[in-house]
C-alpha cells in the first residue's frame, strides 16, 4: 500500500519534471492593439494632465463583454481639477473597435524563458505599432506625429491559466494597466504615470488547484514620452479558443480594417466592409439607398453617381384595371366596370418593354400603352427607360467622374402596331379617366410627362393650362434670381383623387 503510494508520487514527480523540461523557450500571447489618436480621442495626449497612478478608473469586476467597465458613466475622472479620463464614451474606444476613432491591429507579445518556469517580457521602449495604423503617413497624412513613435494605443490580451499553486504575475510599466484574474481586478495602476509596479500572488486569490481561470490584461500608452512594459510570471497560459485571425479569445476585430483594404473603388454604390461572412476579409457591400418616403418611388443606386429614385412601375398588364399609385399604400388597381378581357396575344404584343402594350377593353384604340415612367425626383438626374429598366443620366454640372455613356434611345417601333386596321373616323369612346398615354407617342422621350419640361433644358417654362388662375406660378418665385430654373410639379393627390373644395392647385412651381 505505502509502497504503491510512493511509486505513484515518484511517477507524478517525474511527469511534473518532464513537463517543465519540455517547457518552451518562449510563450506567445496574441494581443489586440487599438491604435488611438489624440485628434480622435481626447483621452490621449491630454494637455494639462495629472501625472500619477489613479486607482478606481475601472470597476473591480470585469464587464460582461470581457473589457473593463468605466467607473463613472458620463462623468470625468479628475484629480486636482485635472482630467484623467473624459467619460465612458471616450473610454469605450480604448478597448473596443471604433471605426474612424481607433484601428485594431493584431500583435504577438512574446515572453521569453528566463528560468525553469519563468517567462518575461521586458521593454523600456514599447512601441509595437510604429508606422502602422494612424502612423502610416500614406494612409493618414494629416495625423500629428510624436517623437518618431506611435505613442498612442491600447492593448488587450485574453488568456486562461491553470492554477497549480505558487504562481505569480508581476507588472511594471506605464501608462494605465488593469489586470483581471478570474474576472476580478488585481492590478489597478490606471492613469498617466511613470513606470509603476505590482505583483499578484495566485495563492492569495482563493483559487482551486488544477482549475483553469480567465486572465485579462489591459494596457494603454496615452502620453509621450515613455513607454515601459515589463512582465515576469510563471503563469501557465492557455488559450481556450482563437478567433478567425488567431487572436486568443478575440472578437475578429483585427482581421480586416475598413478603409485600409488595399483595393479601393470609385463607385458610390459600394462601401468597404468586413465581417463574418467573408472570414473578416475586405469586401465591398452594396450601398443601401435610403428608402423613399413615398411608396410610389423606388430607390436605386447607379455607379455613375449614387442613389436616386424613380417612379414605381405599377403596370399590372391587366387591361381590365386602371393602375394607380398612392404615396402611402403604393400601387393600387381599380377594376374597369364591365370590362371584358380582350387579351389577344397576336394583336397587342409588347415588343418594347419600355412601352408595354395591353389591349384596350374599351375598343379603340385597339392597343394601349403605358410607357414605363422613369422620371427621377432628382432634378439633376434625367432617367430614361431602356429594355424596361430606368437608366439614369446626370445632367447637372460638374459632371461626376463616371457618366453613363448610353444615350436615350427612344424607340418609335411601338407606334406601328396600332392603327392600320382601325378606321380613323371612329371617335374614341374612351372615358377621360383612362387616358393612359396613347401608343402614338411623340418622338420625344416619353418618360417625361408633358407638364414637366425636360430638366435643365432651355425650353421656356409653360404654365400648365389647367392651373387655376389664383395659383402660384413660376414667375412668382423668381428662381432665376437664385441662379435656378423653375418647373411645375403635379400634385399627386389631386391628380388621383381630384379636387375637393377651393384653392385647388394641380401644380406647384418649384425652383431647382
Ligand atoms: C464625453 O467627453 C467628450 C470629450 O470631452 C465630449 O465631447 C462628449 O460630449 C462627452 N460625452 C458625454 C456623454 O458626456
Ligand atoms: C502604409 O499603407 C500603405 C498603403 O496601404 C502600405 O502599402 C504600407 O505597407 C503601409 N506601411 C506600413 C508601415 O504598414
Ligand atoms: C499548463 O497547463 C496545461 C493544461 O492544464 C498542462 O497540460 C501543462 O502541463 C501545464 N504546463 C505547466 C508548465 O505547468
Ligand atoms: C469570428 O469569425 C469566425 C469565422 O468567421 C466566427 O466563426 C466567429 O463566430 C467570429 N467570432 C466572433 C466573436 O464574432
Ligand atoms: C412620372 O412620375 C412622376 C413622379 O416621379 C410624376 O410626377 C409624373 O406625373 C409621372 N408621369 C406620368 C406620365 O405618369
Ligand atoms: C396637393 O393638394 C392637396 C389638396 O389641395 C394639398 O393639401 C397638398 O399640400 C398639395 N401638395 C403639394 C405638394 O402641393
Amino acid at each position: 500500500m505505502r509502497y504503491s503510494y510512493l511509486l505513484l508520487i515518484l511517477f507524478l514527480s517525474i511527469l511534473y519534471k518532464e513537463s517543465f523540461s519540455q517547457a518552451p523557450d518562449s510563450i506567445t500571447l496574441s494581443a489586440t492593439i487599438y491604435d488611438e489618436s489624440p485628434i480622435r480621442n481626447p483621452d490621449f495626449e491630454i494637455g494639462n494632465y495629472y501625472n500619477g497612478v489613479v486607482e478606481g478608473i475601472v470597476q473591480p469586476d470585469l464587464g460582461a463583454d470581457g473589457t473593463p467597465v468605466y467607473c463613472c458613466g458620463d462623468n470625468s475622472v479628475t484629480v486636482n481639477g485635472k482630467i484623467v479620463v473624459h467619460n465612458q464614451t471616450t473610454f469605450n474606444s480604448w478597448f473596443h473597435s471604433d471605426p474612424g476613432v481607433n484601428i485594431p491591429i493584431p500583435f504577438n507579445l512574446v515572453l521569453t524563458k528566463i528560468g525553469p518556469d519563468t517567462y518575461a517580457y521586458q521593454s523600456s521602449s514599447f512601441f509595437p505599432i510604429d508606422g502602422q495604423g494612424f502612423d502610416n503617413s500614406t494612409l493618414y497624412p494629416n495625423e500629428p506625429k510624436y517623437l518618431n513613435h506611435n505613442f498612442h494605443f491600447c492593448m488587450k490580451i485574453h488568456y486562461s491559466f491553470t492554477y497549480h499553486g505558487g504562481e505569480y504575475f508581476t507588472f511594471t510599466g506605464d501608462d494605465d494597466v488593469w489586470v483581471f484574474f478570474n474576472e476580478v481586478l488585481q492590478i489597478d495602476i490606471g492613469g498617466i504615470h511613470t513606470a509603476a509596479t505590482k505583483t499578484v500572488y495566485m495563492d492569495q486569490l482563493g483559487l482551486t488547484v488544477g482549475q483553469s481561470y480567465p486572465w485579462d490584461f489591459f494596457y494603454c500608452e496615452r502620453h509621450t514620452s515613455q513607454s515601459n512594459l515589463n512582465i515576469i510570471t510563471n503563469l501557465n497560459f492557455t488559450c481556450l479558443s482563437y478567433d478567425a485571425c488567431d487572436v486568443c479569445e478575440g472578437n475578429n476585430d483585427t482581421c480586416c480594417v475598413v478603409n485600409e483594404c488595399t483595393q479601393s473603388v470609385a463607385n458610390p454604390c459600394l462601401v468597404q466592409a468586413c465581417g463574418p461572412d467573408t472570414d473578416y476579409q475586405c469586401r465591398f457591400d452594396s450601398v443601401v439607398c435610403p428608402n423613399s418616403d413615398s411608396k410610389c418611388l423606388v430607390s436605386t443606386c447607379d455607379p455613375g453617381f449614387g442613389c436616386f429614385q424613380f417612379p414605381t412601375n405599377c403596370n399590372d398588364n391587366d387591361p381590365c384595371t386602371d393602375d394607380y399609385c398612392n404615396d402611402l399604400v403604393g400601387c393600387f388597381y381599380e377594376q374597369v366596370e364591365g370590362c371584358e378581357s380582350c387579351d389577344d396575344v397576336d394583336i397587342c404584343q409588347t415588343t418594347d418593354p419600355c412601352h408595354p402594350l395591353e389591349c384596350n377593353p374599351r375598343g379603340f384604340p385597339q392597343c394601349i400603352s403605358t410607357p414605363v415612367n422613369c422620371t427621377s425626383n432628382d432634378p439633376c438626374i434625367f432617367s430614361y427607360c431602356q429594355n424596361g429598366n430606368c437608366i439614369p443620366e446626370y445632367i447637372c454640372t460638374p459632371t461626376p467622374t463616371v457618366t453613363p455613356t448610353v444615350t436615350p434611345t427612344v424607340t418609335p417601333t411601338v407606334t406601328p402596331t396600332v392603327t392600320p386596321t382601325v378606321t380613323p373616323t371612329v371617335t374614341p369612346t374612351v372615358t377621360p379617366t383612362v387616358t393612359p398615354t396613347p401608343t402614338v407617342t411623340p418622338t420625344v422621350s416619353p418618360t417625361l410627362s408633358p407638364t414637366m419640361p425636360p430638366t435643365h433644358s432651355p425650353h421656356p417654362i409653360v404654365t400648365p393650362p389647367d392651373l387655376a388662375s389664383d395659383c402660384l406660378v413660376c414667375r412668382d418665385l423668381g428662381c432665376e434670381k437664385a441662379g435656378k430654373a423653375c418647373k411645375y410639379i403635379e400634385n399627386e393627390t389631386i391628380r388621383k383623387f381630384g379636387c375637393n373644395g377651393e384653392g385647388c392647385c394641380k401644380y406647384t412651381p418649384t425652383c431647382y
